[in-house]
């Protein structure tokens, strides 16, 4: 019973990131080009370093044209931006990517604004942020628009559902919110001085946590049959090993929830999906 009770990402995405290897293969045939994203990575994080691997794979993978950017550390803004105009004037290019975070002497927000909106496929633009807020046409950010598609395929219509988004990020917090009440949700955002964290919690049907504290929302907080998703990727160490943990405690969890994503295998798999998704949205909107 538990297993259906697992929200099993990773074969979600799978499934969507052949979806859209189908119709990049038909847009090569019938409409003759192919879609094109580029990813810049400025210095040597190690985590950014695997993400970025990871996006080059899947993108060659669903038959996409993937264009790697790396930088050094020392790199200017003014470098920065020179790369992301010329590839904001690329055809082949449809999509561009800043992997975050930058280092200290680049304005993160400066270099995001710069990107062509309608190439934008983090959807990290003031301009898609305000598209996303006042239900305009834009691109949307992937990790929120993942979670998005899990609860739908989960509990179909979300209208009227009461949902509790921990966590105020621009990358998932607040997209996330705009997501859920674009669905008719009734949206609750709590954050680090939100008075009674487990109280609002517990009105949740649906709770999506994003805060980057390891296990912190407990099973004795769950509405009974709430819908969990768990956005937080935290390295913990447990008996003397490295261990990958959730902002959720999974064990107490599991037994109050519906349906609830592991960590891993949960929400991470369907980000690289989405940025997919939406790179071949913007070729499609780029090529009319
Ligand atoms: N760093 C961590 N998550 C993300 C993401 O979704 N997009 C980018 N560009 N950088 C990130």
């Amino acid at each position: 019973m538990s297993e259906q009770k697992i929200i099993d990402g990773k074969a979600f995405a799978e499934k969507l990131r052949g979806k859209i290897a189908a119709q990049v293969a038909t847009l090569k045939s019938k409409n003759g080009f192919t879609p094109g994203l580029a990813v810049v990575l400025v210095g040597e994080d190690p985590a950014s370093k695997v993400y970025v691997r990871n996006k080059g794979e899947q993108t060659k993978a669903s038959g996409m044209n993937s264009f790697e950017h790396k930088l050094d550390a020392s790199t200017s803004q003014e470098t920065l931006l020179k790369l992301i105009d010329q590839l904001n004037r690329d055809p082949q290019v449809n999509g561009i990517l800043v992997q975050l975070p930058l280092p200290k002497q680049i304005d993160a927000q400066a270099v995001i604004n710069a990107i062509d909106p309608d190439k934008d496929v983090d959807g990290f633009h003031v301009v898609n942020a305000g598209r996303l807020a006042t239900g305009g046409q834009g691109l949307v950010p992937c990790t929120p628009y993942g979670c998005l598609l899990l609860l739908k395929d989960r509990l179909g219509d979300l209208a009227g559902k009461h949902a509790v988004v921990i966590g105020r990020s621009n990358i998932v917090g607040k997209p996330m919110a705009q997501l859920l009440l674009n669905e008719s949700c009734t949206v609750t955002i709590a954050h680090s001085k939100t008075k009674d964290l487990p109280a609002e919690v517990r009105r949740a049907d649906i709770v999506i946590a994003a805060v980057g504290r390891p296990e912190m929302v407990k099973g004795d907080w769950l509405k009974d049959g709430a819908v969990v998703i768990d956005v937080g990727i935290n390295r913990i160490e447990k008996d003397g090993k490295g261990k990958l943990v959730g902002d959720c405690d999974f064990q107490s969890c599991l037994p109050k929830a519906s349906a609830i994503t592991p960590v891993p295998g949960g929400v991470g798999p369907m980000t690289i999906a989405m940025l997919l998704h939406s790179t071949l949205v913007a070729a499609c909107r780029q090529h009319g």
